[in-house]
């Protein structure tokens, strides 16, 4: 049977859930940073002044969603998180995009993922988490509109036909990289405990059917998962039709 009840603080917490809770956090302090230096590079691409206040109001948006969780982090453990969230940059370092296009698809996909991760967190057990979570799910929300009809404009232009497909796999791939694997003890256990809503499956199909009108619109197609380095359940479902 599900866990009920709702944590607060360390000492309510045994040790496994303590450190599922800390993992959680850094996972999107690190996505949230990402993004940051992701959007924070773009603004060397934008064509226009409009596109290159959109994205420094994003790039702050961003950096606000870290802090908010390193805030978090800090009352909870009495440490830092961003000696941990470095670390795990200079590990799996972010791409930036190459040119306005690129980001576009950026902004589509690797934003997209961030924010369907983060909804599986709304009804968290640890409760300080669920009201910082509504917040930015709510920025995020805004942020989906933006990518998307940007990326069927440029995807229907002839100069991109030739990468288009390849640029979307890279950044699908970065997308669907915030769910992590499905069927994890690890996933197990905090859906046992009400820390996420469900295994990454759901969440990760939710995400593929999401985005599935955007690329019949612009043309694009679904790589095999596992040839972009994708761990996925083989049921899960990738018609476009
Ligand atoms: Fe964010
Ligand atoms: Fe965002």
């Amino acid at each position: 049977m599900d866990d009920t009840r709702d944590y607060y603080t360390r000492n309510q917490m045994e040790t496994r859930y303590y450190d599922t809770v800390l993992q959680m956090l850094v996972g999107q302090a690190y996505r949230e940073y990402a993004a940051a230096q992701l959007f924070g590079h773009g603004i060397s691409v934008v064509p226009s002044l409009h596109a290159l206040k959109s994205m420094t109001r994003h790039l702050q948006e961003e950096i606000q969603h870290y802090e908010m969780v390193a805030t978090m982090y800090q009352t909870l453990v009495d440490q830092s998180i961003d000696p941990l969230v470095y670390a795990r940059l200079a590990q799996q370092p972010i791409d930036f995009a190459q040119d306005w296009f690129e980001l576009a698809m950026a902004q589509f996909l690797y934003d997209r993922g961030g924010y369907w991760q983060l909804q599986e967190y709304e009804d968290c057990s640890f409760v300080p988490y669920r009201k910082v979570v509504a917040e930015i799910v709510d920025e995020e929300a805004e942020h989906q509109a933006l990518g998307e009809s940007l990326v069927v404009e440029l995807c229907l232009r002839k100069e991109y036909q030739a990468k288009k497909q390849s640029i979307f796999n890279k950044w699908l791939r970065y997308g669907l990289l915030s769910f992590g694997r499905p069927n994890s003890v690890g996933a197990d256990y905090a859906v046992k405990m009400r820390l996420r809503k469900r295994d990454p499956h759901f969440v990760m199909q939710d995400f593929i059917t999401d985005i599935k009108p955007v690329m019949k619109r612009a043309g694009l197609l679904f790589p095999s998962l596992k040839s972009i380095g994708i761990e996925a359940r083989n049921d899960i479902d990738l018609l476009l039709h």
